[in-house]
């Protein structure tokens, strides 16, 4: 077993889907704090925006046998944030079985398994951190969004559930929850809606006020921000949110009945 990190060493930070967005602004800042980091695309070569200092790792979350590779040979990591996801839309009745598997392999199962295979080098060396970045609509469930939404309930089920089984080695595990933030992620929302759907109507009303929220929504720095008092405070919080109001829309979520939240969620995205 190896030695506890001395706090001087270097720490190593694993950012998944840096290629981007959240996770590009993630390996951005840890790299300014002075981590080594590694983030991940499908396609390492066809990063858009490579930053510097970013050592770049071919990952795709679908794939065990990718994301074991990667944990190889990323090595001994002391931060992991889970943040490659994809964001899917569509009536439940509409989403083939296909789609909701992957989503869940992507957001959920690799996660899992990336966070199984580097858990034991950091409870080894007596301190871990790991962040998996989930989403509000978690706690404001949102029709349409049910197979996104069950996805990141199911993310942050796993790291509330892990918190206590890894806290005496050292090792935090945290949700941070981003509201709506401005990554260009509408454009890459997968979408399942049939024609002649009986749902287009509402689909339609409920995709617009996504797509219009996002694009107003706080930047990827912002939620860099909380990611990083996730990483860095000494005894993490179970679940950080930001953006779309968060401190205002929780603290009402602590007074409302669940049907009330529920029905101002939809009507807040204009379905009566
Ligand atoms: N933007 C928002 O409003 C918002 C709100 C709440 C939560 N979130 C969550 O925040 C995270 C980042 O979102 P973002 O807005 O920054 O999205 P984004 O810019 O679309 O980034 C998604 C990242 O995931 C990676 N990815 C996609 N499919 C993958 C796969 N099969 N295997 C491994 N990596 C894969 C992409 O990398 P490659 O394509 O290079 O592989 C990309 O770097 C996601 O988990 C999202 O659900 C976003």
């Amino acid at each position: 077993m190896s030695s506890p990190t001395p706090p001087t060493a270097r720490r190593t930070a694993l950012v998944t889907g840096a290629s981007s967005g959240i996770g590009a602004a993630v390996a951005a800042a840890l790299v300014e704090r002075g981590y080594r980091v590694f983030g991940t695309s499908r396609s390492p070569e066809k990063v858009a925006e490579p930053i510097t200092g970013v050592e770049y790792l071919a990952l795709d979350l679908t794939d065990y046998a990718s994301v074991e590779a990667c944990a190889e040979a990323a090595g001994d990591v002391d931060v992991l944030v889970n943040n490659a996801g994809e964001s899917q839309n569509g009536p439940i009745e509409e989403l083939p079985m296909d789609a909701v598997e992957r989503v869940f392999r992507l957001n959920v199962f690799g996660a899992v398994r990336l966070t199984q295979l580097l858990l034991p080098g950091m409870r080894a060396r007596g301190h871990g951190r790991v962040v998996m970045v989930g989403s509000m609509l978690a706690s404001f469930p949102l029709a349409f969004r049910s197979s996104y939404v069950a996805s990141k309930a199911a993310i942050k089920g796993f790291s509330d559930a892990t918190r206590r089984e890894v806290s005496p080695f050292g090792v935090g595990v945290t949700t941070v929850e981003p509201g709506s933030i401005n990554t260009g992620i509408s454009e890459r929302r997968t979408q399942y809606v049939a024609e002649g759907s009986p749902f287009e109507a509402d689909y339609r009303t409920m995709v617009n006020t996504l797509n219009t929220n996002e694009a107003k929504g706080i930047s990827a720095e912002k939620v860099t921000a909380t990611v990083l008092r996730a990483i860095e405070a000494r005894s993490p919080r179970p679940l950080y949110a930001v953006g779309s109001n968060a401190p205002l829309v929780f603290a009402l979520r602590r007074l409302l009945p669940r049907s009330v939240m529920l029905r101002i969620v939809a009507r807040k995205h204009g379905l009566r």
